[in-house]
């Protein structure tokens, strides 16, 4: 017995588990109930009295051995873990820093602004969830204009109407309503329409209002700061033209195209093959207006605009899809990175 409990002590010494595993084997082999020291404990039990006294004593040395190195394993292993496996391998490429990047309206807007701010425009913004005078009302809207349906307007409440502003321009009133003129403002932000979603509509998108109110303003003055913009924008060789059209808060009225500088006016996809885009509606504020918001349209006349970002977005990097705009696709939103 005594033979066997030193080779015994021998074995467990020379034990080194080097993984959770080999040392839950140690402890079923040795510690468990049915293990080898607690069965030399049960033999101890059959032996002679001066016998037990002589192998008592190594046994339970050996026991206290084998249950301090079970010990001391597991505390070793668990460190081990906490650490990583492995020690740093220091030839290994870093993980790349991944860093987020500008929306490409956000760009789109940033460098709408830094243009606008060179010809001494200020920025201003208004609230996104409107009342029917400034969306509508103040801005000359009839009360049976289509404008004011269910089926074109998101309401939030009816009579009074509370509504998400169809565009940018209620922040005209609310500049208005604040300040006099002389005024040079844009005023980027979001807007909301009911319509169905596809590649060239979308239930929201993003304008830039502009508005210059001032003694003398004139309709040239309109025509060259929007020419001067798309030179700025798109590059000096863009040409604009202005068609005639309508909005109940300014008169005369007029869309504004420029050059379709990716076919350079042979014609493609991005213009319908007409070699032009629009980009923006525009015209000479309407007297009404300026009556609301107690502006003398006999001393102050003024223009304004409202142009899509998303257009222009699409314009300047070839995008041909709005939905890609809001899908939050990083392999979409990732090309934009070092783009300003
Ligand atoms: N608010 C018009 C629209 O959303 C655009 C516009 C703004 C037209 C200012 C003229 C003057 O279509």
């Amino acid at each position: 017995m005594l033979e066997t409990l030193k080779s015994l002590q021998q074995e467990v010494q020379a034990i080194r588990p080097s993984s959770a595993e080999e040392l839950e084997s140690f402890r079923l082999k040795y510690l468990s109930r049915k293990g080898i020291i607690p069965s030399l404990f049960d033999e101890l039990k059959q032996l002679p009295s001066e016998q037990k006294k002589e192998v008592g004593k190594p046994l339970n040395e050996l026991k206290q051995y084998a249950e301090g190195k079970l010990k001391e394993w597991t505390a070793q292993l668990a460190e081990r873990a906490g650490q990583g496996e492995a020690p740093a391998d220091l030839t290994l490429p870093p993980v790349p820093n991944t860093l987020g990047s500008l929306h490409p309206l956000t760009l789109t807007r940033y460098k709408i602004i830094e243009i606008f701010e060179r010809l001494g425009f200020s920025v201003a913004d208004g609230p996104e969830i409107e009342d029917d005078w400034h969306n509508f009302s103040a801005l000359n809207f009839p009360e049976n204009h289509p404008a004011r349906e269910m089926q074109d307007t998101f309401f939030i409440e009816k009579s009074p109407d509370v509504l998400l502003r169809t565009h940018t321009s209620n922040v005209q009133i609310r500049l208005m309503e604040k300040q006099r003129p002389p005024l040079r403002a844009i005023m980027p932000g979001r807007v909301y329409r009911n319509e169905a979603i596809s590649a060239r509509a979308h239930c929201f998108f993003h304008q830039v209002e502009g508005l210059y109110v001032d003694r003398n303003v004139g309709f040239a003055d309109l025509k060259q700061t929007l020419y001067h913009f798309s030179r700025e924008m798109f590059g000096k060789d863009t040409k604009i033209r202005l068609r005639p059209s309508f909005f109940p808060f300014t008169e005369p009225s007029a869309e504004i195209d420029v050059s379709c500088f990716i076919c350079h006016g042979k014609g493609c996809n991005i213009c319908k093959h007409s070699g032009w885009v629009e980009i923006a509606g525009s015209g000479m504020v309407h007297p009404n207006v300026l009556r609301h918001v107690n502006i003398d349209p006999e001393e102050f006349t003024g223009f304004a605009f409202g142009m899509g970002i998303e257009r222009v977005t699409m314009l300047r990097y070839g995008i041909n899809d709005l939905r890609l705009f809001s899908e939050n696709d990083v392999r979409f939103l990732r090309q934009f990175k070092a783009v300003f």
